[in-house]
């Protein structure tokens, strides 16, 4: 077989939280542990997305610190996995705009967050879904830029949470495009590794997904939250008052979130969620959050202890060493597909 190029991508918008662990980062490690000699590994932390949300300087540059001390903390070995910030590396946005020359604008209109969203009475402004302010060009543009990231590296697969899919077929479609208009099919075309946990719900309201941007900060667990702070929000998660354990993610959302999470995590040999759910039927809900509980704690006491030795020790040297050396192998690999590109274009 071909040697894989695995690429992905995670926004420095805070420290990674259970929904991101096991939608995707678990995922980046384990292909890093599993992958052939031949294969290459490159993440990275795209600073340049987070700036569509607004940030203050200090906060970001706190951001990329943690990101990068998080990645580590799960198991990323910068000998194995390429791990830089993706500012570093401006061929990614030297791409976006080759590849923004050929990307269409109803397309990425009618991408669900857009949907609607955009037909708006004549002469009226488009609006930023969230903070209702006009509709900056970058936020709708975006995942041009996230397309450049996967196709500068020419992935060959790329694992997410179930929320990436569309932006994936559309980093496809760019591929085609540009693939069709020049010769000698100058761009890989990238494969989707969905994650096996595709959708970890918020817990204070399992009807939306668990995410950075949530305000109620009892939404989600982090990865460096302690152990009162795990059991914090884990006991006051969202359930229901029907008795045992059931899993039914349309009638119980909650419950049902959280067999997922245990499921993910620790499946006790069910071969499903509802098998899984079936051998906790007479537990209450308080004891099935304990054993969540007991499972996250397991799970994430190592990441902790590693991460805060990595924040406390660091001082901003090794970490930034490390991102420098990522940043480097990554423009080598951006450099040799910018080459292919630029002839392919005439430029
Ligand atoms: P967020 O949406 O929390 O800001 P990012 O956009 O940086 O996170 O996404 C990083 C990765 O985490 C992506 O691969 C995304 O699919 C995954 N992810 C984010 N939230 C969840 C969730 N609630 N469940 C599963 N995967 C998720
Ligand atoms: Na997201």
């Amino acid at each position: 077989a071909r040697p894989k190029v695995i690429f992905s991508g995670i926004q420095p918008t805070g420290v990674p939280h259970l929904g991101n662990y096991l939608g995707a980062l678990q995922q980046w490690t384990k292909l890093q542990n599993e992958a052939a000699p031949e294969d290459t590994l490159i993440y990275s932390i795209v600073d340049l997305h987070a700036i569509t949300n607004t940030q203050s300087p200090h906060k970001l540059r706190q951001c990329r610190t943690e990101m990068m001390a998080s990645l580590l903390a799960i198991g990323l070995d910068p000998k194995r996995s390429t791990i830089f910030q993706q500012s570093a590396v401006p061929a990614h946005s030297e791409l976006m705009w080759i590849l923004s020359t050929q990307a269409s604008v109803g397309y990425l209109s009618r991408m669900t967050q857009w949907k609607s969203k955009l037909s708006l009475p004549e002469n009226a402004s488009p609006l930023d879904p969230t903070t209702k302010a006009p509709l900056k060009l970058g936020l709708f543009s975006y995942p041009v830029l996230q397309a450049a990231d996967i196709l500068i590296h020419r992935a060959t697969h790329v694992p997410v949470g179930e929320d990436q899919l569309q932006h994936l077929e559309f980093a496809r479609e760019c591929a085609r495009t540009f693939n069709f208009k020049f010769r000698g099919r100058p761009l890989v075309m990238p494969r989707t590794i969905l994650s096996p946990a595709k959708r970890v719900m918020s817990l204070a309201d399992p009807t939306k997904k668990m995410s950075k941007s949530d305000s109620l900060l009892n939404s989600r667990i982090l990865i460096t939250d302690t152990e009162d702070e795990i059991w914090q929000k884990i006991r006051s998660a969202k359930t229901d008052s029907i008795k045992g354990v059931t899993y039914d993610p349309e009638a119980r959302p909650g419950v049902s979130n959280l067999v997922e999470i245990l499921f993910n995590l620790d499946n006790c040999g069910a071969s499903s969620c509802e098998e899984l759910a079936n051998h906790m039927k007479d537990y209450t809900l308080l004891s099935l959050k304990q054993h969540v509980n007991d499972v996250v704690n397991a799970e994430l006491e190592p990441i902790r202890s590693k991460y805060n030795e990595l924040i406390s020790k660091d001082q901003g040297k090794a970490l930034a060493e490390i991102a420098h050396e990522g940043a480097q192998k990554a423009s080598a690999s951006a450099a040799a597909t910018m080459k292919i590109v630029k002839e392919a274009i005439g430029l």
